[in-house]
């Protein structure tokens, strides 16, 4: 049964204790073979990767408004939502990406806060937890439409912006709605670009008119280089399609609220994880889960530079302000391909960005509360790391979380978004280490002791059969 061996594997690497966690965080090449070595629990208690027997579809539907790199699924923020809060309590995640934790949270009538540096990931966010009733979002994208043969663009879009969209009807819509919606003046225009964002570009399918998409045929994950895609184009001689953009989001609306709204709502801040205490109150959060940065794969920018000329934001900008922190990272990258080691100092500094963090993520945690985090390994060729345990064992005395334990979420790296970018291949993070934290000494008391009930109840939410379980197979 391919389930229940993927699961024997899992858990043959699930959890390991943090003596273990310190004694395995020197930083230097381990093999395949050992890392399937590791002894560590069964699949059996609450702390273990529970999440992967949810078939990956699970989730809402407003979960994939727009696709981010470096998400988590919903199944692994639910998971520990289920287990560790009750309703009404504080959900935050101070890396919150596209909003995963967040709009979790309030999908089980929990409170959330979730703050990103990156303008786009704060604009999905503020979306997906604060929605607009759906009458007001149509009703908001009617008045546009309306106003549009009236107005003028003021901005002509710049000559990579126009090849990629039909020149009469879709890029004048595009360029005349990127001037009217107003992101911080209602939650109509926040979910109005939000969902913008998500249908910019994509592939087309068979038939192009049934296209979801408003751009020439391209992926949708990320945006392609500016030179690449102007060859892309002229190579695979794609045709631009008069799509109307008005129609089309509309029926993105639909969509997104085919499946109703959360019974909760919740914050969607665009800050540094650096100032999560100017908004949390302090104790206030039941629980966090997040996944902080971890390797400078990722430009946040110049993969979404289509989507941020839509939010009128610079790519330099967004780069710069998050590369603050993990240029840091290519240091480490850099240094450990000449020593084959880190480089302490390289990855002093990521630490150190990390230390402050948990250290705000600390502040915001009530004391009965639970912190998860979740860094990748880093491997390729060159080099092999495991992030999450090295930058834990270097920052553990210094902050006032204590680690309970470690679970190893292996990943198929098929399914990650960097598999898909050529010149990355192989950086993709084949193993995310799960850090759980308290305040307290101990572990609270986990609200299911049967973890399969949550996975059972996550499964006949999400569309298809439900897998098998372990023991049930
Ligand atoms: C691994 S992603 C988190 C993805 C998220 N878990 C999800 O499911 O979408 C890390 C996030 O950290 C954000 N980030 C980087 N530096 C930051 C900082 N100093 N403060 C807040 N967010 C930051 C990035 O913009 C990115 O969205």
């Amino acid at each position: 049964m391919a389930v229940a061996i993927d699961l024997a594997r899992a858990s043959s690497t699930d959890a390991i204790t943090p003596t273990k966690a310190r004694a395995k965080s020197v930083a230097r090449k381990v093999s395949r073979e050992e890392r399937e070595a590791e002894t560590l629990p069964e699949l059996g208690g609450p702390l273990a990767p529970w999440w992967k027997l949810v078939p990956r579809r699970y989730g809402h539907v407003l979960h994939a408004m727009c696709s981010y790199m470096g998400m988590f699924p919903p199944s692994l923020p639910r998971y520990f939502i289920e287990q560790y809060t009750q309703p009404g309590d504080l959900v935050v995640d101070p890396f919150s990406g596209r909003g995963t934790t967040a709009l979790e949270a309030n999908l089980l009538n929990r409170e959330s806060v979730g703050v990103d540096l990156n303008p786009l990931a704060a604009l999905l966010t503020g979306a997906k937890v604060d929605p607009p009733a759906k009458d007001d979002a149509l009703a908001r994208l009617r008045e546009l439409q309306k106003g549009y043969a009236k107005k003028k663009v003021r901005e002509a879009p710049p000559p990579e912006i126009a090849m990629l969209f039909e020149g009469r009807k879709t890029l004048p819509q595009l360029a005349f709605l990127r001037e009217q919606l107003d992101p911080s003046s209602s939650r109509e225009d926040r979910f109005l670009l939000a969902a913008i964002t998500g249908i910019l570009h994509g592939n087309h399918p068979r038939n192009p008119w049934d296209s979801r998409c408003l751009s020439v045929s391209m992926p949708n994950t990320f945006s392609m280089s500016p030179g690449y895609l102007r060859k892309y184009i002229r190579e695979k001689k794609l045709k631009k399609y008069p799509f109307d953009a008005f129609e089309k989001i509309a029926a993105r609306i639909e969509h997104l609220y085919a499946q109703g709204v959360a019974p909760s709502r919740g914050r969607g801040v665009h800050d540094d994880a650096l100032s999560l205490d100017r908004h949390v109150a302090k104790g206030s959060a039941k629980l966090i889960v997040t996944s902080p940065p971890y390797l400078n794969v990722v430009r946040y920018g110049k993969f979404n530079w289509i989507r941020l000329w839509m939010l009128r934001e610079s790519v330099q900008r967004v780069d710069e302000s998050l590369s603050d922190r993990t240029r840091t990272n290519l240091e480490v990258e850099r240094t450990d391909r000449q020593l084959g080691l880190s480089d302490r100092l390289g990855f002093r500094k990521y630490t150190a960005f990390l230390r402050d963090a948990v250290g705000k993520m600390s502040e915001a945690l009530a004391d009965d509360g639970v912190c998860v985090m979740t860094i990748g390994d880093v491997e390729n060729n060159e080099y092999d790391k495991r992030l999450g345990l090295d930058a834990w064992a270097a920052i553990e005395k210094d902050v006032p979380l204590k680690l309970q334990t470690v679970i190893a979420d292996r990943l198929v790296t098929e399914n990650k978004v960097s598999r898909i970018w050529g010149e990355n291949k192989g950086r993709a993070t084949r193993v995310d280490r799960v850090l759980v934290l308290t305040k307290s000494d101990r572990m609270p008391t986990a609200n299911f002791a049967d973890p399969k009930e949550i996975v059972r109840r996550m499964a006949t939410e999400a569309p298809g059969a439900m897998r098998d379980l372990p023991d049930e197979g």
